[in-house]
């Protein structure tokens, strides 16, 4: 019999060796790298003293390869929940001071039972991912494992917010896990993503590259889009996650959290009334007016450097959660190409699937001509962020600023595809394309006849863009619903906003929308 004093010696004693992990000389290793081992992560992301851990005398039941004689307590990963601003989100980390923070049976188990649980209870998952992949000594377990956890994300996605960060390698299948959840967050120099290592990539394509070219936070978060946020370091990274929890609601029932504001709902900010140039050539920074208009400034971007003729991020209008997708004018004059289409696309099926409203900001010449645009599918991808703003129930309110010509504008949440509010500025120009592409297609034969083709031509355009480049025929056919000053805007969004507070659209009953992939 033991005393109840040595029953909690011993619990203390197994606490304090899980707590070690793989060893201090591991967690150096750890820290010489710049990285944070598991659990200082947690302790990073979550409120103060929140964490409560499931599962820290979780052991792999494994024979193989001499492992029955190495069973850490805790089997490579940190597991349980807490709080960030006082709400519960649940977290796994993996600990890569044991096994590298690889993938076996136990491990794949622990991170299921809080992703169980995060459904259960409609709070997000935070995966917190560092590690060497399948668990090499545990096999075809391990993938199982792998398999387990995507079949989870799959139920997930949707019904909780699910978010990701690499902390250290993330290769092989690996990688798809986090490809299901909706954002990616990784951190320079010290994370990188791919399916094949630069070893592999030189024995089949013959390319050399290195870890970070291939798959590091900066090629992830501008060439392939895999990542929506690429962060300086481990803090910002955690930080950064705990603000965008800030913006979501706990699950797809839930509204977004209120942020109450001192910032005036109807403060005008005038430079907006001049920011649109008057040669509708120029660009023009859309940030400026997106940070102009919300709340106290501040605008949560994401994908910040893929695609960046769109802007799609978070931010708050008189302390509502809104999404933001916008066109941007300063680059590629704010065209709408493959990559811009998918990046809006999936930004606002995230919205709808949260109950967060759409704000949208246009001006957009049209879709990006060209036989690479053709060939690699503009008609197939286009469609994507069309189909997601038709399905799309949630609040939804646009703002024309200058151009929406073709397609565009039918796209970009127009009245047609159920856009709740289409707000113009008197610089909007609504058009089926812009006066010079459209006077050659239809006056050509009468440019070229005439005594002076160029002052005949220039004549014609002024003509067209007096009568269609302007608001007022879509306002005259109720597509616009106001024409407003563009330093009002701020407040004509947040009257709207509460307008549609209530709003209730019900798509029709189906299994699932086979939206073009
Ligand atoms: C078991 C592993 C492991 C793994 C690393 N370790 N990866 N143990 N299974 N997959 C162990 C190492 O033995 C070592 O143990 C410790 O973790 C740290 O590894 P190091 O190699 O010393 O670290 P480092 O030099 O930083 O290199 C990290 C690494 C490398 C690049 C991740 O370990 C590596 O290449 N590992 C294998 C990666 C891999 O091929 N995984 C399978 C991918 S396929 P000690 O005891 O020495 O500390 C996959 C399929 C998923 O994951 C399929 C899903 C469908």
């Amino acid at each position: 019999m033991h005393s109840n004093e040595e029953l909690f010696q011993d619990l203390n004693s197994r606490r304090a060796e899980a707590l070690e992990g793989g060893g201090k000389a591991r967690m150096e290793k750890q820290h010489n790298q710049g990285k944070l081992t598991a659990r200082e992560r947690i302790e990073i992301l979550l409120d103060d003293g929140s964490f409560e851990e499931l599962g820290m005398f979780v052991r792999h039941q494994s024979h193989d390869f001499g492992l029955e004689k190495n069973r850490p307590y805790g089997d490579g990963v940190v597991t349980g929940y807490g709080t960030i601003d006082g709400r519960l989100v649940y977290v796994y980390s993996q600990d890569f001071t044991v096994f590298g923070g690889s993938l076996g049976m136990a491990h794949a188990q622990k991170i299921i039972k809080i992703m169980k649980l995060a459904l259960e209870n409609g709070a997000p998952i935070i995966g917190l991912n560092d590690s060497g992949g399948a668990r090499i000594q545990e096999g075809v377990v391990s993938l199982g494992g792998y398999a387990d956890i995507f079949l989870q994300n799959t139920l997930a996605s949707g019904v909780v917010p699910q978010i990701s960060a690499i902390m250290g390698p993330c290769a092989g299948g690996a990688v798809y896990s986090p490809a299901i959840t909706d954002f990616i967050f990784m951190v320079k120099s010290t994370s990188y993503m791919f399916v094949t290592g630069p070893n592999v990539v030189k024995t089949v394509t013959q390319e050399n590259v290195t870890s970070e070219e291939l798959g590091g936070a900066d090629t992830h978060a501008s060439k392939s889009g895999v990542a929506h946020l690429a962060c300086k370091s481990e803090a910002e990274c955690l930080m950064t996650i705990r603000e965008l929890c800030s913006f979501l609601p706990s699950n797809c029932e839930d509204p977004a959290p209120l942020h109450p504001t001192k910032d005036p709902i109807d403060r005008k900010d005038v430079a907006l009334d001049t920011i649109v140039p008057s040669n509708p050539n120029k660009p023009y920074e859309m940030r400026t007016v997106l940070s102009s208009i919300v709340d106290d400034g501040r605008f949560l971007e994401i994908h910040t450097d893929f695609a960046p003729n769109i802007i799609v991020g978070f931010a708050r209008m008189n302390g509502q959660s809104v999404g933001i997708v916008a066109n941007n004018p300063a680059v590629l004059a704010g065209v709408l190409d493959i990559d811009s289409s998918v990046k809006g696309a999936r930004f606002v099926r995230f919205c709808d699937a949260f109950n967060i409203p759409l704000l949208v900001f246009e001006d957009v010449p049209g879709f990006m001509p060209g036989t690479d645009q053709e060939w690699r599918g503009i008609i197939r991808n286009g469609a994507k962020l069309l189909y997601a703003f038709c399905e799309a129930t949630v609040p939804k309110i646009t703002v024309i600023t200058r151009k929406a010509y073709g397609g565009a504008y039918d796209v970009m949440n127009s009245k047609h595809i159920r856009g709740d509010l289409n707000f113009a500025w008197p610089t909007a120009e609504i058009a089926v394309m812009g006066p010079k592409g459209a006077v050659e297609i239809i006056y050509r034969r009468q440019i070229e006849s005439s005594e002076n083709p160029q002052e005949t031509e220039e004549k014609i355009i002024d003509e067209y863009r007096d009568r269609f480049s302007n608001p007022y025929v879509a306002a005259e056919y109720g597509y616009v619903d106001d024409v407003i000053e563009p330093s009002s805007t701020r407040f004509k969004i947040i009257r709207g906003l509460e307008m549609l507070k209530n709003k209730v659209v019900v798509n029709p009953k189906r299994k699932h929308g086979n939206i073009p992939l």
